[in-house]
């Protein structure tokens, strides 16, 4: 099962220094991994089914650390408020309406059929507070082939009544309810997820800590990404030093509990050095940061770290699915923090950016993201000829102008853990 080649142009990562870019060369999956990347095929793979995609440019399936699935209907929608602001305006309000699950399956469908025709192969991704709902978004994306964490949202302060757990208890055994009725699944998998501490209780978050020690599951969360959300915190839990710590103290920040938090626009130095310490995910999101006018991260300084980054496209506070337009926005953002923050702190490069986008979130799934031996086989292939060009342009030219140019229509295969998603003619 699952034994093929592709050939083509194949680019990937092995450190975030550098892009290995394979001309004409062959990606071997073999149940499901990769077997390598080669210049000429070796014999013992000649047997095997060949995808020839000579001249096209195949990378490795995209990470999106970061995704609201409920709140893709309003993507591009009341761009013109702050975090808080925005969530009590708009989002809180759409993400009410999942309580009527016909409405979240006409939302849903439409989510999972633009994910899977997008570049991305692997996902972190918030629901609502409505488990029936979220077991829905996990079925539509279980079909679609997409590997992702998907949480049943928690939240029991400082929102509306609809969208408020009723108490600690309720919230405890129906969000063990929802793990026991998902957990099945090839794909997806359960991960908690908190909010945020600001609609999170003391108590609630003692419950969560409870099925996290049981079940053993991820957390993901959102953490430092505006400065009004951040004293409001410091109000909330004055026995914390910092944010972090208020994950911290319940055994939801990394260590054993494997954590991926959002933005960490304003980590401080003791923050970030507990996220090192206790190997916490940081989805960097440049876009939401920009439309939320949050901030401007230092991923300069997490990378320089060795801190686990990758990319999110925080929906909708992003509008846009495509981890393309993280990539260069990455870079964008970097070169305005260096240029008006921060001038110790260089810019990102094309390699760093690529690196955050494969290698750098798919660490969450362990060996996921590159092409590396034994890595899981996620593969997307580019087909670049709708820009066109008068001069000659070498790989490494064509991948740079596609992390600004890229459309969905540029993708002509999806492939994850080794599965063809879909294949369309170029
Ligand atoms: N913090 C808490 N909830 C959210 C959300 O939905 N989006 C963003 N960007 N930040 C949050
Ligand atoms: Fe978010």
């Amino acid at each position: 099962m699952q034994k093929y080649v592709i050939k083509g142009n194949i680019c990937y990562s092995k450190t975030s220094k550098d892009l290995c870019i394979v001309e004409n060369g062959y990606a071997v999956c073999e149940n499901g991994r990769s077997a390598g990347v080669y210049e000429t095929l070796p014999k013992c793979y000649e047997a095997f089914p060949q995808y020839d995609y000579t001249g096209k440019i195949v990378i490795p399936g995209l990470c999106d650390l970061h995704v609201h699935a409920p709140q893709y209907p309003f993507r591009g929608l009341g761009m013109d408020l702050e975090l808080i602001d925005w969530l009590n305006t708009h989002t809180f309000k759409e993400e009410a309406k999942y309580a009527d699950i016909e409405y979240a399956r006409r939302s849903y469908t439409i989510f999972a059929n633009d994910l899977l025709y997008s570049a991305t192969t692997r996902a972190c991704i918030f629901g609502t507070i409505h488990p029936q709902a979220t077991a829905l978004l996990m079925d539509e994306l279980e079909q679609s082939g997409i590997k992702a964490y998907i949480g049943k949202v928690n939240m029991d302060r400082n929102c509306p009544t609809s969208l408020c757990e009723q108490s600690p208890e309720q919230a405890f055994a129906e969000t063990e309810q929802w793990i026991a009725d998902t957990s099945g699944y090839k794909n997806v998998k359960p991960i908690l997820t908190p909010r945020f501490i600001p609609t999170c209780s003391d108590a609630l978050m003692e419950k969560l800590s409870l099925l996290q020690k049981k079940y053993n599951l991820p957390v993901q969360s959102h953490l430092s990404e505006n400065l009004g959300e951040i004293q409001w915190v410091s109000e909330l839990c004055p026995d914390t030093a910092f944010y972090g710590e208020a994950y911290a103290k319940y055994g939801m920040f990394g260590g054993s509990c494997p954590t991926v938090m959002a933005h960490c626009v304003y980590s401080k130095e003791a923050e970030i050095a507990l996220m090192k310490a206790q190997n916490v995910f940081i989805a960097h999101c440049p876009e939401s940061n920009t439309n939320l006018a949050s901030g401007i991260a230092p991923v300069r300084t997490f990378l320089d770290l060795g801190i686990c980054t990758g990319l999110g496209s925080d929906i909708a506070a992003g509008s846009s699915l495509s981890i393309f337009k993280a990539m260069a926005m990455a870079i964008q953002c970097s070169k305005l923090r260096w240029r008006l923050v921060d001038q110790s702190l260089e810019p990102l490069c094309i390699e760093e950016a690529f690196y955050l986008a494969t290698k750098g979130g798919g660490a969450f799934w362990g060996k996921a993201g590159s092409f590396e031996k034994d890595y899981e086989f996620d593969a997307v292939v580019l087909d670049d000829q709708s820009l066109p060009h008068p001069q000659a342009l070498s790989v490494r030219e064509r991948l740079e102008r596609l992390l600004y140019l890229a459309q969905d229509s540029h993708i002509i295969a999806k492939f994850a853990g080794g599965k063809n998603l879909f294949e369309r003619a170029g």
